[in-house]
């Protein structure tokens, strides 16, 4: 082996996948090991089965291996502490302290930050109980749309786009009175809806320095032309079509400013999820670690050695650093299991996967048992192609995909369209 340090990667996603993959072609790294991984995964890293809040056992396992950086792909160990108790043991890991990931773990704390350090976003209110959000909606027209949000972590499923007051009265009694994401409903964010193209602007962050990579846009409907019910993400293309770079500029420099002036320890990933909406552009949300499925279209562009960025985050120095990136497109669709979004079955042998030549299969949901490849998700591959053209990109992915089979799949057969109507 050629380099002389070890990494763990923890998550079993598309985007867990992408990352070894990219760290593979380090040459400082050593060996990669991933807790608990995927059958795609098992194939360029030992993979373990641990609990990933099991915070004590991870640290123990970080020790006997002589692990020199840990990497999170995860929101939920990020926002349960895991860098905290990583940092008081000494060990080092990429990612936002608990405090700072309060950033994606509490949309009120997001919303609140965004408003005191005047970073553009949605007009919304805050209620901590049923009663008051309801009667806020007396004082509304009952034809306006409005978003309601769950305060806390609810996997992707916390936001509802409410086209009528009936319709938002029926979601807020679900998260606050029936407590259908739990605590996490203990407060919501009742916001006006925005309309406009979104895109994904995902940054390395060490406190000091906001470090850009290309801008990416996922899908999240299930169906062609962003029809049916949302899902984890159907695929991504990078880079996206964009935008009035000042008001990113804008957006990353309040953003840092505070950062530093409440003293959050933040040194990992940070995720905008812009709208571009008719009056600029308008933060919906921050997430505190890199997309899935937007890193799967994001790291084949990506010539910069992964871990040098890692490392300059963790040490504060990416004030020193570059992303240099290829010419050209990735576009990378996600194949999901028949049913997916909804009930889906798993456990179907995957063919094809060998026939695959001009593209990279970032695995999600595949297990690996003797010499096959099985389903073990809803979301399965992401098959992710590069060239110089979007064209040329879409055509090379959707060629690479009718190569693999299994019973059920489905996938949208429009991922980067969008980027070529708008050039
Ligand atoms: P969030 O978790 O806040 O990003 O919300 C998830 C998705 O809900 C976003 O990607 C948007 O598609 C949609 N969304 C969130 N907030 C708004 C808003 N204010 N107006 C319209 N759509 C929204
Ligand atoms: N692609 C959306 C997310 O990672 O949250």
């Amino acid at each position: 082996e050629r380099g002389w340090v070890n990494i763990l990667v923890i998550g079993s996603g598309g985007r867990e996948h992408a990352i070894i993959w990219k760290l593979k072609q380090s040459k400082v790294v050593k060996k990669i090991f991933c807790i608990p991984g995927n059958g795609g995964i098992s194939q360029m890293a030992e993979c373990t089965e641990m609990d990933i809040l099991d915070f004590a056992k991870i640290s123990e396992f970080v020790k006997d291996y002589d692990l020199g950086l840990t990497i999170v792909g995860p929101e939920v160990p990020l926002a349960k502490g895991i860098v905290d108790y990583f940092q008081k043991k000494n060990l080092r890991i990429f990612g936002p302290n608990k405090k700072a990931a309060q950033l994606e773990g509490s949309k009120v704390f997001a919303k609140q930050f965004m408003k005191r350090y005047n970073i553009p976003t949605a007009e919304f209110e805050v209620f901590d109980n049923p009663d008051d959000a309801l009667s806020y909606f007396s004082t509304l027209n009952s034809k306006l749309s409005t978003v309601v949000k769950a305060d806390g972590l609810a996997s992707g499923k916390g936001v509802f786009v409410c086209d009528t007051k009936k319709d938002a009265e029926i979601v807020v009694k679900k998260i606050m009175v029936d407590k259908i994401f739990g605590s996490s409903g203990n407060k919501i964010i009742i916001e006006e809806k925005l309309e406009g193209e979104e895109t994904s602007l995902i940054a390395f962050c060490d406190g000091k320095t906001i470090l850009p990579l290309i801008p990416s846009q996922d899908h999240k409907r299930v169906f062609d032309d962003d029809k049916g019910p949302n899902t984890g993400g159907m695929g991504a293309y990078s880079p996206a079509k964009f935008i009035d770079t000042n008001d990113v500029k804008k957006i990353w420099d309040n953003f840092l400013e505070g950062i530093k002036k409440e003293a959050l320890d933040y040194r990992g990933i940070i995720y905008a999820g812009i709208m571009q909406t008719k009056d600029g552009i308008k933060v919906l949300e921050f997430n505190v670690r890199f997309g899935d499925p937007e890193t799967q279209a994001i790291l084949p562009l990506m010539k910069t050695d992964l871990l040098d960025l890692f490392t300059a985050t963790v040490d504060e120095k990416l004030d020193k650093c570059k992303v240099a990136c290829k010419n050209g497109y990735c576009v990378s669709v996600l194949v999901a299991s028949g049913g997916y979004p909804g009930k889906y079955e798993i456990k179907k042998e995957i063919f094809g996967l060998n026939d695959v030549k001009d593209a990279v299969v970032f695995h999600a949901g595949t297990k690996f048992k003797a010499g096959r490849y099985y389903t073990n998700g809803g979301r399965v591959l992401n098959v992710s192609a590069v060239d110089i053209t979007l064209e040329k990109t879409i055509s090379k992915v959707y060629k690479n995909i009718k190569k693999i089979k299994f019973e059920g799949m489905h996938y949208r057969r429009d991922i980067g369209r969008k980027g070529l109507k708008s050039s």
